[in-house]
C-alpha cells in the first residue's frame, strides 16, 4: 500500500498536499490541534480547515476517531465560535460528533480581568467515521464502592406503603470515566521535551486518546504535528504513527522526540488488559440537562 512509506515518518509540508498521497481509509485515530483563529503565529502556517477536514474524513477509516482539540480567541469582547462551526461542517460531511469532550487545565494562564471568569479549558471533539471500532473505556474509582445505596430500588412511591422491588446492590469498584479530563499543561519532564513549540499538547492527555480509541499495531496520526507528542506517545504505546507539520523547525524538534522515545524500548508502556462491554445500540438520547 502507497501508506507504507509514510508509517513512522515525521513530513514537512502542507498536510492538506501530504494527505493527498494517502490511501482512502488508512487511518484509524487522528488526535490534533489546528492553529486557534490565528492567536499564535506559527512559523509562517496557511490553514485551509474545510480541505483539511475533507481529507481527513477520506483517509480515515471505517470505524476510525478523530479527535480535534481547539479553542477560540476572543476579539472585540466576543469569543469567535470557530470551534463549533469547526465541529458542525465535520458533522456536515459525514462523521458523527461522538462526544464533545472537555480538556480542563490544573494550571491556567492567568488572565486580565475583562468582567469574564479565566479561560480554563479547550475543546475535545470526537468525531467518528460510521460507529466507533475500538473503544477502550478509562476507568475510574467509584466514590462509594461496597457501599449498599438503595435510593433507586423502590418501586411504590407512595407515603405509607413503600416496598423494596429488589436488594440494592452494592457499588462497583470502577465505573467508566466522565468526558471532563483534567492535565497540567508543560510541567512535566515528558511535556519540557516539546519546548520551542508554542502550544504542545500534554502526553498524558494524548495516551488516554491512544489508549481510548485505538489498539496495539493501529495507525495514529496528526497533520498538524508541532512538537510530535501524538507521534511520540503512539511510538511509546506501540502503535504506528504519522505527524506532519509546515514547520521544518517543529519537525525537527518532533523528530528528535520521538527518535528518543524509539531508542529507549524499555520505556514502552505496557497496557493492562480491558474488561469488555457489551456493545450498546446507536439510539437517540435525550439531551441532559444538568449533569450531576
Ligand atoms: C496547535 S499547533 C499543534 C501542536 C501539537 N499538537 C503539539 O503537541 O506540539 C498547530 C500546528 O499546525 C501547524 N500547521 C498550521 N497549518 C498547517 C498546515 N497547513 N499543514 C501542516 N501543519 C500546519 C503549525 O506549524 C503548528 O505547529
Amino acid at each position: 500500500m502507497d501508506i507504507d512509506k509514510y508509517i513512522n515518518q515525521i513530513i514537512e509540508g502542507n498536510c492538506v498536499e501530504v494527505m493527498k498521497k494517502f490511501d482512502d481509509e488508512v487511518i484509524d485515530l487522528t488526535v490534533t490541534s489546528p492553529p486557534y483563529d490565528n492567536l499564535r503565529n506559527y512559523n509562517g502556517f496557511d490553514f485551509p480547515f474545510e480541505e483539511i477536514a475533507n481529507e481527513l474524513y477520506r483517509v480515515t477509516k471505517q470505524g476510525g476517531v478523530v479527535v480535534w482539540v481547539v479553542n477560540d480567541a476572543t476579539i472585540e469582547g466576543s469569543e469567535t465560535g470557530t470551534s463549533f462551526k469547526q465541529a458542525l461542517y465535520f458533522r456536515e460531511i459525514g462523521f458523527n460528533l461522538h462526544d464533545t469532550m472537555i480538556f480542563r487545565k490544573t494550571n491556567p494562564i492567568p488572565q486580565i480581568y475583562r468582567k469574564r471568569y479565566n479561560n480554563e479549558f479547550e475543546f475535545m471533539f470526537v468525531f467518528s467515521k460510521g460507529t466507533v471500532k475500538t473503544h477502550n473505556p478509562l476507568m475510574v474509582n467509584c466514590l462509594h464502592a461496597g457501599l449498599e445505596l438503595n435510593g433507586t430500588t423502590y418501586k411504590n412511591f407512595s407515603k405509607n406503603d413503600q416496598t423494596r422491588e429488589k436488594m440494592a446492590k452494592p457499588v462497583k469498584d470502577k465505573k467508566i470515566k466522565g468526558n471532563i479530563w483534567e492535565y497540567v499543561v508543560g510541567k512535566k519532564q515528558e511535556d519540557q521535551e516539546a519546548k520551542g513549540h508554542p502550544a504542545p499538547f500534554p502526553c498524558e492527555l494524548v495516551r488516554d486518546h491512544i489508549k481510548s480509541w485505538t489498539n496495539q499495531g493501529d495507525i495514529v496520526f496528526d497533520p498538524m504535528s508541532g512538537s510530535g507528542t501524538t507521534a511520540r506517545v503512539a511510538c511509546e504505546m506501540g502503535r504506528q504513527y504519522i505527524g506532519i507539520d509546515i514547520s521544518h523547525e517543529y519537525c525537527a524538534i518532533a523528530r528528535k522526540r520521538v527518535k528518543l522515545m524509539a531508542d529507549a524500548p524499555t520505556l514502552f508502556i505496557v497496557e493492562e488488559p480491558q474488561e469488555t462491554y457489551i456493545q450498546e445500540t446507536e439510539e437517540a438520547q435525550p439531551p441532559t440537562e444538568h449533569l450531576q
